[in-house]
């Protein structure tokens, strides 16, 4: 291994996962979890639990989060917020392309800032539609691509550099669209701007419900 890669590996593994609970625990974060999260109810999938950051904010009508992390570093610092929750929570496997879950085992998932991070967004939702139970929910709460035409272009020149320093992040997700390329149905979903570096500053935040009835892609494609 370089040095350069040792740093690189370093930087990813130790400096990211610290960086972000500073960052994504902070107060006026806290509120938007708060109200991403106020409908969510059952035994709940979250797919980059990172450091808990949501566990503070879940409503009492959670009765098991089922959580998907690959950073040791970012499950390790969850341990202060896993010993204040009387919430049980379990982890399962460590990347959300591959959830090691039956087809239609949960009631709801949760994703908050773990889409723009994950390495094959499509396959993630698509992972995350196929363990939802019909009429199951993905509550989201993401940041991504601006409606102004001028910052996402900015955006776009930026994605590469972002994705290197902030552990593998993208800026230029439309979560609408892909939830709905992805077959959820309805997608509601708000989209706002919160304080910040401006090219993280627009929010996607909502539901994407999978369609009661719905099979999932690999049974429909088996003619089931
Ligand atoms: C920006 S952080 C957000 C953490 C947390 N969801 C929050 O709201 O504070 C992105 C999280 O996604 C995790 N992650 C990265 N790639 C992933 C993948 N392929 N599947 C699931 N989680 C992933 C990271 O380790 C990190 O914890």
């Amino acid at each position: 291994m370089t040095g350069l890669s040792a740093f690189k590996r370093f930087y990813d593994e130790q400096v990211v996962p610290r960086a972000i609970d500073k960052v994504l625990g902070s107060k006026p974060l806290g509120k938007l979890r708060q109200r991403a999260l106020a409908e969510v109810e059952g035994e709940v999938l979250e797919i980059g639990f990172g450091s808990g950051t949501n566990l503070p904010h879940y409503p009492d009508a959670i009765t098991r989060i089922i959580a998907v992390e690959p950073s040791p570093v970012g499950r390790r610092l969850a341990r202060r917020r896993l010993d204040a929750t009387s919430i049980p929570v379990d982890f399962v496997g460590l990347v959300g392309e591959s959830i090691p879950l039956d087809d239609a085992s949960v009631d709801n998932a949760v994703s908050t800032w773990t889409l723009c991070s994950v390495q094959d967004v499509a396959r993630v939702v698509a992972e995350v539609r196929r363990v939802l139970r019909p009429g199951g929910r993905l509550f989201f709460l993401e940041h991504g691509l601006s409606d102004d035409p001028r910052l996402a272009d900015r955006q776009h020149r930026r994605n590469a550099m972002q994705q290197r320093l902030a552990g593998g992040c993208q800026l230029i997700h439309r979560h609408d669209e892909l939830l709905r390329d992805a077959g959820f149905e309805p997608v509601e979903c708000a989209t706002f701007v919160i304080a910040g570096p401006k090219t993280m500053s627009q929010m996607y935040a909502g539901t994407a419900r999978k369609p009661s009835g719905s099979a999932t892609p690999a049974a429909s494609a088996a003619g089931e």
